[in-house]
């Protein structure tokens, strides 16, 4: 099983939004049982805190089913245990390589090529949805399973 953690800065936008994502996709296609999906922030902001109201919203507009959580901090066991560790913004990977022990480094990758901006400030969740689909569908396709 290929275990993928999603990390923001708070986990309750972008991050959760690529776990639901993610998660839908890989049910679409009768994988769950090949993929451990989860996220988390690199602040413990939101500690607690459930998905924010507006991207559950775009989530539900787009039929994926959305899983009671709650946001929490990365640990360094997450980062020795998930297989890819997929940011949002180069200033994530940045701060965990800062932050924390990493035996692989090449295990965390942003999701894109390029920042994926915070919906939380710009209040752009249609894009942020566009953009963490494909880097979903293009982070599956990679797997080639
Ligand atoms: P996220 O968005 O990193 O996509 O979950 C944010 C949520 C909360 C805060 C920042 C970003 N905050 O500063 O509380």
């Amino acid at each position: 099983m290929r275990k993928v953690l999603f990390v923001c800065l708070g986990n309750i936008c972008r991050s959760p939004m690529a776990e639901m994502i993610l998660k839908e996709l890989v049910r679409r296609k009768g994988l769950e049982g090949s993929y451990w999906i989860s996220s988390c922030g690199i602040s413990n902001e939101e500690e607690g805190n459930d998905i924010y109201l507006p991207a559950k919203r775009k989530l539900w507009n787009e039929d994926i089913p959305i899983e009671s959580r709650k946001a929490r901090k990365i640990t360094q066991e997450e980062i020795d245990t998930y297989d890819d560790i997929l940011v949002m913004e180069r200033s994530h990977r940045e701060h965990l390589l800062r932050m924390y022990r990493v035996d692989y480094p090449e295990k965390i990758r942003t999701l894109l090529s390029y920042d994926i901006e915070d919906p939380w400030y710009s209040g752009d969740f249609d894009t942020v949805y566009e953009e963490i689909l494909e880097g979903c569908q293009k982070y599956l396709d990679e797997k080639k399973l």
